[in-house]
Order: structure tokens, then sequence, then C-alpha cells
């Protein structure tokens, strides 16, 4: 009897091709966060259940695969990092350095209904910048962020920042329509203006027992998101100093040269309940995607978690949307596999000195002129395959981007010689054993394909 399996419904499985990209886009992240001056960190994969209930929010916790272990532990599979993160820097705030700036790519989970740019297992990029509660530190995460989608070949054209800031804009609320005890149901309703419909929004309304009054104001907002101009009108009726504030933070923004990608948006106000100031969503230009990422400020969860009062702020990026993305916009790259460096042909009947060679290069470590960097092993394939027909065997080589091939042929091993091919201009060579190593790192680096 043959049972089939299927990976769980909202995961994937990453085959060598996914994998690549996969490599591609967190190396990607990973290198920025480096150049930026962040860290790398990591937790547990699960936590106590309770440690998500603090803060998360109610669409979070409804979202969690939780789990009781054999200790009557109740556990869950992290849904996010920011928990994890503020755990551990509450754990050992004082002998932590200031500011913490860490990163860290961890793979969640969330019991979300699967759909286009969200799953059940996803991995998340987390930037955060915690202990210095100056604008500063708001704009180098948005920094950080716009960086990594500017070097995965995105623009102004693809993405848009959209930001608010929930303290300014509790004021505004509430000055204008909001009643204080309603402010919760005013962020419920305003996080999801935008993801529906006129007919959705209306039963959202009625849900959250909405007054006429605030009907129209939502009404009147969800217009206002994308028209500039009912948007300053309805600016107009905010406090002074709320105005002020904004177009202060929109200003300093244009000074980092983000005017272009950055808006400030009455619907970014994030659903998770941590937030406590600025906060930011970045979205695709043409309306057809899910958010890329997300973030804000939450000066109170580490002084939740018993830690000190510590300022923080930060986002997650996945990698589901952003995949979608890049290929809608055609930004991958072609080929990301990684291209063997050298093809070992083998036509001898004993295959002893090709596994000596093989090992020897894999093994090697050179100075490459062009890199000017020490290159430690080269990537060193070879064909399993029973066939001698070079011809055969150096179409093989070719197909895994190899620039280079030995070949072992029992004419040349005779005369002590082993043939190098170069497989960019298709010329050969015939080499003295002792000097192959040599000959063909100086190919390599010739063929400019050592980085
Ligand atoms: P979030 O908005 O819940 O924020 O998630 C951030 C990003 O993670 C989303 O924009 C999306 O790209 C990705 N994401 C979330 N859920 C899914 C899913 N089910 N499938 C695929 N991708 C998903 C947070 O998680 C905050 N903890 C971010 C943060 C870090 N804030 C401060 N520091």
């Amino acid at each position: 009897m043959t049972v089939n399996f299927q990976a769980p419904k909202g995961t994937r499985d990453f085959y060598p091709s996914d994998m690549a990209v996969r490599r591609y886009i967190e190396d990607i992240w990973r290198s920025v966060s480096v150049r930026h001056g962040f860290q790398e960190v990591d937790g547990p994969t699960f936590e106590s259940l309770d440690l998500y209930k603090v803060k998360s929010g109610d669409e979070i916790i409804s979202q969690l695969f939780s789990f009781v272990d054999r200790g009557e532990r109740d556990l869950a599979l992290r849904p996010e990092f920011t928990p994890t993160l503020a755990r551990m820097v509450a754990q050992k705030a004082a002998g932590l350095p200031r500011p913490i700036k860490w990163f860290s790519i961890p793979r969640c989970y969330r019991a979300e209904q699967p759909q286009k740019g969200r799953l059940r297992e996803f991995i998340q990029w987390n930037v955060d910048f915690i202990g210095d509660a100056s604008e500063r530190a708001d704009r180098e995460c948005l920094a950080v962020c716009v960086d990594a989608l500017l070097e995965f070949g995105l623009t102004a054209s693809d993405i848009r920042i959209g930001w608010n800031h929930r303290e300014l804009f509790t004021k505004a609320l509430c000055s204008t329509f909001v009643a204080p005890q309603r402010i919760s149901n005013a962020y419920y309703i305003l996080d999801r203006l935008q993801k529906y419909d006129v007919q959705a929004r209306h039963a959202l309304y009625q849900q959250q027992q909405c007054t006429e009054l605030e009907r129209e104001n939502f009404d009147a907002i969800a217009a206002a998101v994308n028209s500039p101009q009912l948007l300053a009108a309805w600016m107009n009726s905010w406090p002074a100093d709320v105005r002020d504030s904004i177009n202060a933070f929109e200003q300093r923004l244009a000074d980092k040269g983000l005017a272009e990608i950055c808006r400030f948006d009455l619907s970014v106000v994030r659903g998770l309940a941590y937030y406590t100031g600025f906060v930011f969503e970045v979205i695709d230009a043409q309306g057809q995607n899910r958010a890329i990422a997300g973030g804000g400020r939450y000066d109170k969860l580490i002084e939740m978690f018993g830690g000190p009062a510590m300022p923080a702020v930060g986002f997650g990026m996945g990698d589901v949307v952003l995949e979608i993305l890049l290929r809608q916009r055609n930004k991958l790259p072609a080929n990301l596999m990684p291209p063997a460096d050298v093809f070992v042909i083998n036509a001898l009947e004993d295959s002893a000195a090709a596994d000596q060679l093989i090992a020897q290069l894999r093994r090697s470590q050179w100075n490459s002129e062009h890199s000017k960097i020490i290159r430690r092993g080269l990537n060193v394939q070879t064909s399993y395959r029973s066939t001698r027909n070079i011809g055969k065997l150096l179409q093989e080589a070719s197909g895994c981007g190899a620039r280079v091939a030995v070949i072992l042929a029992a004419e040349e091993i005779n005369r002590g010689m082993m043939k190098l091919k170069n497989l960019v201009d298709r010329t050969e060579t015939d080499v003295a054993v002792p000097d192959v190593l040599n000959r063909i790192h100086a190919l390599l680096t010739d063929s400019q394909a050592m980085v």
C-alpha cells in the first residue's frame, strides 16, 4: 500500500532552485544589515504562549500554532520575532552595549488562511534598533529597509512606503471624531480600510458598532488615503501641533532623500498592539500585493517583559510577497544556482587519480589576483555517469556552469600531463600534472569568474 503525503497547507518545499532564490534574498538582507552596523541574533522557534498574549494583539493570537508539551507547558510556534527579541533584551539589558542594533532572519508560523503572499510558514527579516528614542533611529531603520529594496532592484515605481505616527494620529482622531474609549476599535477599522471593499467596510462598521459620525469619518479617511487634496483638507481639522510634527517628520525624510518613496498614509496603523509611535508599511506601488514589510516604534514592550524602560524601533520583511514582487517585476537574476568552478572529467579506467585531484581542488587555497582575496576551496563537480565519452561529459561540464574542465585521459596521463579546457573560449592545453592546480587558478582568475 502506498500513501501519498503532501506538505502541510501553507508551507513550502525548497527544491534546489527555490533554495537558491531563498539564499539570494537572505544574502541581501544579511549584507545590508551588516553594512548598516546591525548584528545577527536568533532565538527559539517556540516560546511560552503567554509571551504572545502580552502585547501582540488579538489577530496574531488567533493565528497561533499552539500546543502543550509533556510538562503541561503552553507553548506556541513564533508568529513573529519581536516578542522574543524584547524578552532577550529584557533578560540581559544591563550587560548589552547601547544602542542595540540587531537583525534576525527567523522562520515564523501563522495559522492564516493561505493566500497569495500569505502562508503558514514564512521567513521574516527583522531589523531592530533598541535604546534610542530619537527620530534618527526611526529614519535609520527606514533607510535599511529602503537600501535592501533598492539592492533587489526595486525602485520608487515598484514600491511605496506609507508611514503614520500612532501617538500623533490618536491625538488627531480623539480631537475630531473618536471617543478615547473607542480608540482600539478605530485602529481595528483603520487597519482594514484599504483591504476591504465598500460592502465589507460597512459590515465592519456594523460589527464594530460604529456611530453615524464614525462611519462618515472612516469613509472620508478611506477616500483621503489616495487623494493628497482630501487628505490636506481633512488634516486642517487636526490640532496644529500634530500637523506641524507630521510636516516636520516628512521634511526630515525628504532631507534623507526618501521623499519619493515615503508618504504619510492614514491607513497605515499596523495590526500589532505594541506599536507606540512612528509606524510604516512597505506596499506594492501598483497595489497588487499584500504588504511587503511593516514595522514601527514599540517603546514599552521591553519594560513590559521585565526589562528597563528602553525605546525600540524596527521592522519585519517577509520573503513571500517580496519574491512574488521580484518575479512580477523581472528583478530576480536569471540563474541563481551557484556555478561550478571546475569540472573534472575522468576517462581513465580507475577513478583514484580523479578523486585525488577533486579533493585537492576542493581544499585548495589561492590568492586571486583579480579580486585580491584569498579563496579557500573551489567548487568542483564531476560526472556520476558511466560514460567516458568526452564530448558528452564536456556538455555536462558546461551545463553546470563550470569555467574550466580538467580531462584525465590515458593518452595525456601516460605523458605525465592532464588536459585543461577553458570552457569560456573553448581553448585547450596540456599541462604537466604538478602544474595543474596553479594553471586552473590562473585560468579562473583570467576568466574573471572568481569574485
Ligand atoms: P507584520 O506586519 O506582522 O509585523 O509582518 C511583517 C511582514 O512579515 C509582513 O509585511 C509580511 O511581509 C510578512 N508576513 C507576515 N505574515 C505573513 C504570512 N502569514 N505569510 C507571509 N509573510 C508574512 C511583524 O511581524 C513585526 N513583528 C515586525 C517588527 C519587527 N516590528 C518591529 N520589529
